[in-house]
């Protein structure tokens, strides 16, 4: 069944299956947002039902938290869960130090906060995302409705003194009107093609009025799980340094794929 997945797809998949078995039974879990995400969600549902486990999840935004609920699994506010266990989530670019772009999905603001009221953060990817210097992936900006166009003018005469380079603030659009959040917020796209001081960055991003949130996450996410199409899975451990490389059976997914083509 997994060959009619794309590469693309197989390779999210075999992270997502991966990531899914640091998952303990009675952990609280932070669900992150995307398709790889997703993946994931499927993936801990099974793996929930398979081995008759208890946890309670807390989702990064309310399509994950459909999706969640659809499957059976349990998911609460994080004002209800305060705290998580662990929270997997995919990512829009990573780097060496494991820093991440996310906010493709739109879903950064309530990713971001979940993350860190999380004890670890486990990023699943597939290896295009990886790069040396962030930046090729317009960097996702939350800003408020009101003055929004003056907040991208802000933004934009900010970064002519930054270390990027370029400055160019597109609202992300869905069809013929701005993008809305969880948050009823709207996304700015900033086109900076490379940053070079990621964290001088986020810190001045984060000062101007009406900006809610930028999406570079530093200093979050603990361990990344990179997948390949082939079923290869790549560890990776921030703080130990450690690398280990397995490998992912897609055959033991059978059930999986199954229901998702019925
Ligand atoms: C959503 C995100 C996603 O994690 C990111 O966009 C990656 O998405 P996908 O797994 O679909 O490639 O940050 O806000």
């Amino acid at each position: 069944m997994a060959e009619q997945l794309s590469p693309i797809d197989k390779a999210k998949f075999a992270a997502a299956r991966r990531a899914v078995d640091f998952v303990e039974d009675g952990m609280r879990v932070g669900l992150g947002t995307g398709s790889t995400a997703a993946w994931m969600v499927r993936c801990l549902a099974e793996t929930v039902r398979d081995a008759e486990m208890t946890i309670t999840t807390v989702a990064t935004s309310a399509r994950t938290a459909q999706l969640a609920r659809d499957l059976g699994l349990r998911v609460i506010g994080l004002d209800e869960a305060r705290w998580l266990d662990l929270t997997i989530d995919g990512a829009d670019e990573f780097d060496a130090d494991l820093t991440l772009i996310k906010g493709g999905g739109g879903a950064l603001l309530h990713e971001k906060i979940v993350a860190t009221a999380s004890d670890q953060m486990i990023v699943i990817t597939d290896a295009a995302k990886e790069v040396g210097t962030l930046g090729a992936f317009p960097l996702p900006v939350e800003v408020i409705p009101f003055g929004w166009q003056a907040t991208r003018a802000l933004i934009e005469e900010t970064l002519a003194s930054l270390d990027v380079m370029g400055q160019g603030a597109e609202l992300r659009m869905k069809g013929q009107a701005p993008v809305v959040t969880d948050e009823g917020n709207h996304i700015l796209d900033l086109d900076l093609k490379r940053i070079g001081n990621p964290r001088q960055l986020s810190l001045v991003l984060n000062q101007i009025p009406g900006v809610v949130e930028n999406g570079l996450f530093i200093d979050i996410c603990d361990r990344i799980v990179i997948g390949h199409p082939d079923g290869q899975v790549e560890l990776r451990d921030i703080a130990t340094g450690a690398v280990e490389r397995e490998h992912i059976d897609f055959s033991e997914s059978d059930n999986l794929f199954r229901d998702i083509a019925d």
